[in-house]
């Protein structure tokens, strides 16, 4: 038993789920409803209801966002002989999707907020056409709860007839230019994973302006099943639909969810005016601006280069106080299990890597909570 657990501090968690009553109340009425078969009412609702909070067309619920961006990239023509660059710095979900397809990934790095640079994304597409890559779409990510630049790229994109792919697996109630994440390019990735803004424990959506695309989804992750009255298929599908009783948890969840973005975004802010005099830096916006694009999903710091803290000692020190801290994505140019494959680099991802930690943000904390992590990064800066 470490000092910390003997003296009865709570563990604060970088991201806990927020649910309560109303989520028990969602689950239990489903449970009770008898749909338990995968499918059900539940989860009709369910995408009508993200629909049009993302302000697309259709939504397909799906068990991870990671399912989503797998239906999305075998749509765009991803596959074997294929590149498809995406962000370097993400989760290495991004890349895995795209390998699934048996199309390659090229890495592209990010501005210093993050996400992908613009510049170079297109900077990629146009000297891997040139070199004469089938390059059928781009996975760009929207890092920590805030939209990539997408007015910056996605008209070049359309215009070498490549395809966008949003991942928004964290970036639910996040917008860019008057459009809510979730709306861009040929259809968007959202995660309902544990740790995210809003949770079905484990699920995700795809989201889409086009029906063909939906509906293709929606046959594909339903094993590929022939509307005929035996089981007949000429596709390899496959399983990826969320269940009735995760789609009940996720639209409690969505209830909730502008007031969960306004709590987190209230943590923010606290963060910001108390931990900012120490010299570190908050990825992404500051100011109303950022507070009413972003999700506020991971508050993440960037620790001065000249300052003797690195990431590994904070997160120790603020573990030593029952505090989670983590690191910020290991680019996936740096992953073993991407070794070799080309990349368009600025530096800025393998820096950011070096330098930002994740602090906790989850919508229930309480102000002593939070008040107890930056009496710890003091402590840290001191
Ligand atoms: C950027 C990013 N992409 C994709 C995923 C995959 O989502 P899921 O865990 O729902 O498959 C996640 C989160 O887990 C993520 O953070």
């Amino acid at each position: 038993m470490t000092s910390s657990e003997s003296s009865g501090l709570r563990q604060i968690f970088l991201s806990k789920a927020d649910v309560g009553q109303v989520e028990i109340d969602a689950v239990t009425r489903a449970v009770s409803s008898d749909w338990i078969a995968p499918l059900g009412p539940e989860v009709d609702a369910f995408e009508e209801e993200v629909a049009a909070y993302v302000g697309a067309r259709r939504a397909v619920a799906l068990s991870s966002g990671t399912a989503a961006l797998h239906l999305l990239l075998i749509q765009a023509g991803a596959t074997k002989g294929t590149t498809v660059p995406t962000s370097t710095l993400t989760f290495a979900a991004t890349a895995n999707a795209i390998a699934y397809t048996g199309a390659t990934p090229h890495f592209v790095d990010a501005k210093p907020d993050g996400n992908i640079d613009p510049g170079l994304l297109i900077e990629a597409v146009d000297s891997l056409q040139a070199d004469g890559h089938v390059v059928p779409a781009v996975v760009a990510v929207d890092i920590m709860g805030r939209c990539c630049d997408y007015p910056d790229f996605e008209e070049e994109l359309n215009s070498r007839g490549v395809l966008l792919i949003a991942d928004a697996a964290e970036s639910m109630g996040a917008s860019c230019d008057g459009r809510m994440a979730g709306s861009f390019g040929m259809g968007s990735a959202i995660s309902f994973n544990g740790n995210k803004i809003m949770t079905t424990s484990g699920g995700g959506m795809l989201v889409t302006n086009s029906d063909e695309v939906a509906d293709r989804a929606r046959y594909l992750a339903t094993q590929a099943r022939q509307p005929v009255p035996w089981y007949e298929h000429t596709d390899v599908g496959y399983n990826y639909r969320l269940s009735n009783i995760l789609a009940a948890l996720g639209r409690a969840q969505l209830s909730r969810l502008d007031d969960m973005i306004a709590r987190r975004r209230e943590i923010r802010r606290t963060y910001e005016e108390s931990l900012l005099p120490l010299g570190v830096r908050l990825l992404g916006e500051s100011g109303t601006e950022g507070f009413q694009v972003e999700n506020c999903w991971l508050t993440t710091i960037e620790l001065p280069a000249e300052h003797p803290a690195t990431p590994e000692s904070f997160i120790a020190k603020l573990a030593s106080q029952r505090i989670e801290a983590r690191h910020l994505w290991k680019p996936m140019h740096l992953q073993p299990v991407f070794h070799g494959l080309e990349a368009t680099l600025n530096g800025e991802s393998e820096r950011l890597f070096r330098q930002c930690v994740t602090i906790p943000s989850g919508s229930g904390l309480t102000d002593d909570d939070v008040n107890r992590v930056i009496a710890a990064i003091n402590e840290v800066m001191a």
